[in-house]
This record gives C-alpha cells, structure tokens and sequence, in this order.
C-alpha cells in the first residue's frame, strides 16, 4: 500500500475524490496524512474520512527557508512513500525538493509546458486557446517544470467561464492523479525515469 502525505492551500475538492478513490479497498494507494500551509478550507474533507492533518502555516516562521524546513519535519514524520501536492500554492524551497523528489508530484490545470503558474486556466482563457488540459508532474525546482507522468488535453468551449473550465479540468486532473498513484504503487509508473518536460 502506497502511503501518501497530500499538501493543499485551497478548497480540496481534488484531495476529497483522492479521499474517495482511497476508500475502495483495492486501490493502492492510501492517504495517511495531509497538510496545508495555511487554515486551508479542503482539510474538512481529511477530517471527514478521519485522515490526519498538520499545518505549517507560512507566517510562522522567519523566512521561506525555515517554514520548509518544518514543513519537512511535519511530512516525514509520516513516513510516506510519495507526497502529492494538489492545490498547494506555495513554492517550496530547493532544499525540500531535493529531499522528497522525486517523489514529490503536483497536479497542474494545463497541458503542460503550456501555461505553468498559479493562474493556469485564466491564462488559457487569456490567451483565446482552443483547448488546455491537465498535468501530474514530478516537482523540480523550476516552476511547473518538471519530469511529466500524465497528462490530457481538455477543450475551452466559447462560453467557458474561468470556472466552468477549471471544472471540466479538475474532473480530469482526479482521473489523471488517482491512475499515476495506481501506476506508483504498481510499479508501472516510476517518478525517477519520467522524462523531461
Ligand atoms: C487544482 O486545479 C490544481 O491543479 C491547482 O489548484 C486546483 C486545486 O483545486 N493547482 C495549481 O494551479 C498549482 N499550480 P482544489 O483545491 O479544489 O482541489
């Protein structure tokens, strides 16, 4: 069994259909904790399933480099296997990185390299493309650029809204992340050998 540290920032409605993929007995893969790095609204749903939650709330500590050094002690103490971040907003330093990738995944709202940022849908919207997709990714420490392990290409409809987008494209994102933990914890996906974006 797969043991998983999820980190978010937001709502977690990708971490609650992990929560449900979770249930089924034979899945793989297992949610034994999950942070955030503020008073994230989504660890209602770890709550919900009875899954264990730490923060590491950024203003905490004196800079960047000592928040990832917490956050670091907070993540191991739950010996995970692989750590997905799923709506986690904050760049974490090289030095936490190096030491959890390269598994350290992410899940991204665009066909990577395309559109890499916080605002992934906006920016496809933005930019008048015709379609945009979803990414899982290992972490690198660049700027969603890292090694990609799945990824789907989603159509923009003319009266897509940035809503009604990252909708259609987090139904993917959910599908596109509980078969990459399926592929770890079978073995036919290796972080390690992913290619370069
Ligand atoms: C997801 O679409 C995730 O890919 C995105 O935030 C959303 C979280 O939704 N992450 C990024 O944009 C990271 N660059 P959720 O909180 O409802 O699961």
């Amino acid at each position: 069994m797969l043991r998983v540290v999820v980190l978010i920032s937001g709502g977690g409605s990708n971490l609650r259909a992990l929560l449900q993929r979770c249930d089924d007995p034979a899945f793989p893969a297992h949610v034994v904790a999950v942070g955030a790095d503020r008073e994230a609204d989504g660890l209602v749903h770890a709550d919900e399933f009875g899954v264990p939650t730490f923060l590491t709330l950024y203003p905490r500590y004196p800079d960047r480099d000592a928040w990832g050094t917490a956050l670091l002690t907070a993540v191991r103490i739950w010996e995970p296997d692989l750590v997905v971040l799923s709506g986690f907003m904050r760049l974490l330093p090289a030095a936490v990185v190096d030491a959890l990738a390269p598994r350290l995944i992410n899940t991204h709202p665009a066909y990577l390299p395309e559109f890499p940022g916080a605002h992934a849908v906006r920016d496809a919207l933005a930019a008048e493309a015709t379609s945009t997709g979803a990414s899982v990714i290992v972490v690198d420490h660049g700027v969603d650029t890292g090694p990609i392990l799945a990824r789907e290409r989603v159509d923009v409809h003319p009266d897509d809204t940035e809503a009604s987008l990252h909708d259609r494209i987090k139904q993917v994102e959910r599908r596109l992340l509980a078969d990459v933990l399926a592929g770890i914890a079978q073995g036919r996906i290796d972080p390690a050998t992913a290619a370069a974006a």
